[in-house]
């Protein structure tokens, strides 16, 4: 392997390539962190929709199926967060990842334990940020990127973030291939990050009927909204989104309780623990209390999708990039081709 596929990243999380699989809530689930890590890259494990009390169990099917190093994903600002941060000290995790709040004190704690820093930031100056709260690597992930997004675009978000931080920046939002690798390395990441691509892989766990949706969805298909939780969010845009996105206010109000109500019994979730994490997203976000009800929509409506199989009545978060993929290799054959496709992309610009 040419040696600009070995950089920075590769030695920090101890992985044989430069690639992340990013935490999906619902879909990066042990099997898919798993494989993503026996196939050289570093999988996350998606704790932000896992009860804060079963993560510790979930990291040891994780490490039942795999003597590779993995990180996990979690909110800092969620409830939990507290017990997820111990847990991941205790069970000897590689890294750990976050985004939205990040917290200094749980991010003290986990570097003093040794355990590797990947906060995820949609613009530079969070980069910026983040780097200070105490980073060892940045995934900067640009607007093409799936779930919950920002505007700039992944082209110039990787290179100015790249320009802006003294760590290493990996590049994620619309990345399925070796091509996409090389560039990210030319931008002056250290690596790519992908979500999407990960979930239309042999090993996602999301039910068939969900992956027929994403498969056949083109790039003007995968749109952002704000219907879903008041943040926006890239999704493939189905019958639930249009219909969020014309109903009324009060249709709305009444969907959020409803789902609301249901993620309190799935997550153990109290009255206070809700009202204290939607307070915390509304310091955070500048929610409207109307967008602070809708937010817990989020993890149930993306259950239904997701883990239940109704691509109707869920939502699909996604990248742009399921526009463009039309196949689900195994984790093996992903990487081995990105990597192949690297490899030879490199040796024709050389040429
Ligand atoms: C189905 C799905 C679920 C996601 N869930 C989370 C999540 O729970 N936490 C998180 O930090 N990011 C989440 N994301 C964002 C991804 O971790 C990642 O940053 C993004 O997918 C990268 O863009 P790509 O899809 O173009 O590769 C999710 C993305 C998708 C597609």
């Amino acid at each position: 392997m040419p040696s600009a596929l070995h950089t920075k990243i590769c030695d920090v999380l101890g992985i044989r390539y430069p690639i992340i699989q990013t935490g999906m809530g619902w879909v990066a689930t042990p099997r898919l962190v798993a494989a993503a890590s026996n196939a050289g890259a570093m999988g996350f494990l998606a704790a932000a929709t896992i009860r804060p009390e079963d993560v510790g169990e979930e990291i040891q099917k994780v490490k039942a199926l795999t003597d590779r190093h993995f990180g996990v994903n979690f909110l800092m600002d969620a409830p939990g967060a507290d017990l997820i941060t111990e847990t991941i000290i205790r069970h000897g995790v590689k890294a750990a990842g976050y985004n939205r709040a990040p917290d200094a004190e749980l991010i003290a704690r986990l570097r003093n334990a040794g355990v590797v820093c990947v906060p995820t930031c949609g613009a530079v100056k969070h980069a910026q940020k983040a780097e200070k709260l105490g980073a060892d690597i940045i995934i900067v992930q640009g607007g093409e990127g799936g779930g919950h997004t920002g505007v700039v675009p992944t082209s110039l978000l990787a290179s100015e973030s790249a320009r802006a931080v003294g760590v290493p920046v990996v590049a994620a939002g619309g990345f399925k291939d070796g091509r996409g690798l090389v560039a990210a390395l030319a931008y002056g990441a250290q690596g790519i990050a992908m979500g999407t691509r990960f979930l239309l892989t042999a090993e996602s766990p999301v039910p068939a009927a969900t992956i027929d949706r994403y498969l056949r969805a083109v790039v003007n298909d995968v749109l952002v909204t704000s219907e879903v939780d008041g943040m926006p969010q890239r999704v493939v845009m189905n019958e639930l989104v249009r219909e969020l996105e014309t109903s009324h206010a009060l249709t709305r109000f009444i969907r959020a309780l409803r789902s609301g109500l249901a993620y309190r019994k799935l997550s153990g979730a109290s009255v206070a623990d809700l009202l204290r994490s939607a307070l915390s997203m509304r310091k955070h976000e500048r929610l409207t209390r109307t967008q602070i009800l809708m937010a817990a929509n989020a993890p149930i409506l993306a259950k239904t999708a997701m883990s239940d199989g109704d691509p109707v009545h869920g939502y699909l978060p996604s990248g742009s990039v399921a526009g463009v993929i039309d196949d689900l290799p195994t984790c093996a054959e992903l990487i081995e081709r990105i990597m192949n496709e690297a490899e030879q992309t490199l040796a024709s610009l050389s040429n």
